[in-house]
């Protein structure tokens, strides 16, 4: 678990992390609302792709940024109600991507939906601060999410 006291160790937790993650890899970000999944999500992106301007993706769903020879889409389920909506913003096509990374912000709305290996960030917010738990679903990225756990020790 990993304790972080104000959004500036948020951003340098998400610029700590990005050269950790590799082509091809899902983040389900999972949390209340106001946890810090956008200000994670944005601080990976920022830093993969030196892009400036990173919107929440609340309202169109999916963000798609390419830049720096990464793709990154970046979702937010929260204004979905149905699963079987995904189909219809092509969420399969998205997946199919195997050079993209994908960042799901409310991932487990529809955990069901989610790829067979995935990192799950689980914040938990407090007045000041927020923790976040890194957890790997399936064996393939558990390297990393034992590499995320360590760095910050
Ligand atoms: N570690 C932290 N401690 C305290 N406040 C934080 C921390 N990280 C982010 N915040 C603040 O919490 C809010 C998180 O908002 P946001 O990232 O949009 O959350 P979400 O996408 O989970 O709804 C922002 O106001 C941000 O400044
Ligand atoms: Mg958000």
């Amino acid at each position: 678990m990993i304790s972080l006291k104000g959004e500036k160790e948020t951003v340098d937790f998400g610029e700590k992390i990005s050269s950790l993650l590799k082509d091809g890899v899902t983040l389900a970000l999972v949390g209340d609302l106001g946890s810090g999944k956008t200000t994670l999500s944005k601080a990976i992106i920022h830093s993969l792709t030196g892009i400036e301007d990173i919107p929440s993706p609340t309202f169109n769903i999916v963000n798609e940024y390419n830049a720096n020879a990464k793709t990154i889409y970046h979702f937010d389920f929260y204004r979905l109600e149905e699963e079987s909506e995904l189909y219809g913003i092509g969420f399969d096509d998205y997946l199919s991507n195997k050079k993209a990374i994908i960042i799901i912000e409310w991932a487990d709305k529809f955990e069901s939906s989610l790829p067979k290996n995935y990192l799950k960030f689980k914040f938990t917010k407090y007045d000041d601060a927020r923790d976040v738990e890194i957890i790997s679903v399936g064996k393939k990225y558990m390297s990393i999410a034992d590499e995320i756990e360590n760095l910050l020790k």
